[in-house]
């Protein structure tokens, strides 16, 4: 009983951890810690855009269907591993960066 009730604790714990400030951490390489950078030449800077805009490209990415410079697969790669509540977390907290 015990042991469900840890498991369940968990699965709620990495639910819950959409957190979008700790999903963008790794794009900061590349698109700038305030996502003021165009990411490795290719990007347009995301900063600015809106939070729907960059879930959008996001999820296009994520599908494989998004290649604006040659380099969605690296994009790709990037977001592979991400929920849909990731990615609209992470987008939501790249449209609040200044
Ligand atoms: C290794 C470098 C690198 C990392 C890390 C990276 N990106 Fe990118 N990103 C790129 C490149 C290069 C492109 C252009 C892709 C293309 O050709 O479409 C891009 C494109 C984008 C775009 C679309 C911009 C446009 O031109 O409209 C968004 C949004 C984006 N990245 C967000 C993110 C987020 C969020 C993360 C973290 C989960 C991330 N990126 C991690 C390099 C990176």
């Amino acid at each position: 009983m015990k042991k469900i009730a840890l498991s369940l604790l968990v699965a709620g714990a990495s639910l819950m951890a959409a957190d979008g400030a700790a999903l963008y951490k790794k794009c900061a390489a590349c698109h700038g810690a305030n996502a003021e950078k165009a990411a490795l030449g290719k990007s347009a800077v995301i900063q600015g855009m809106d939070a729907a805009t960059i879930a959008t490209s996001l999820k296009g990415y994520k599908a494989g269907t998004l290649n604006k410079n040659g380099m969605g697969a690296l994009m790709k790669g990037q977001v592979a591993s991400y929920s849909d509540a990731d990615i609209e977390a992470v987008a939501a907290y790249v449209a609040g960066l200044k």
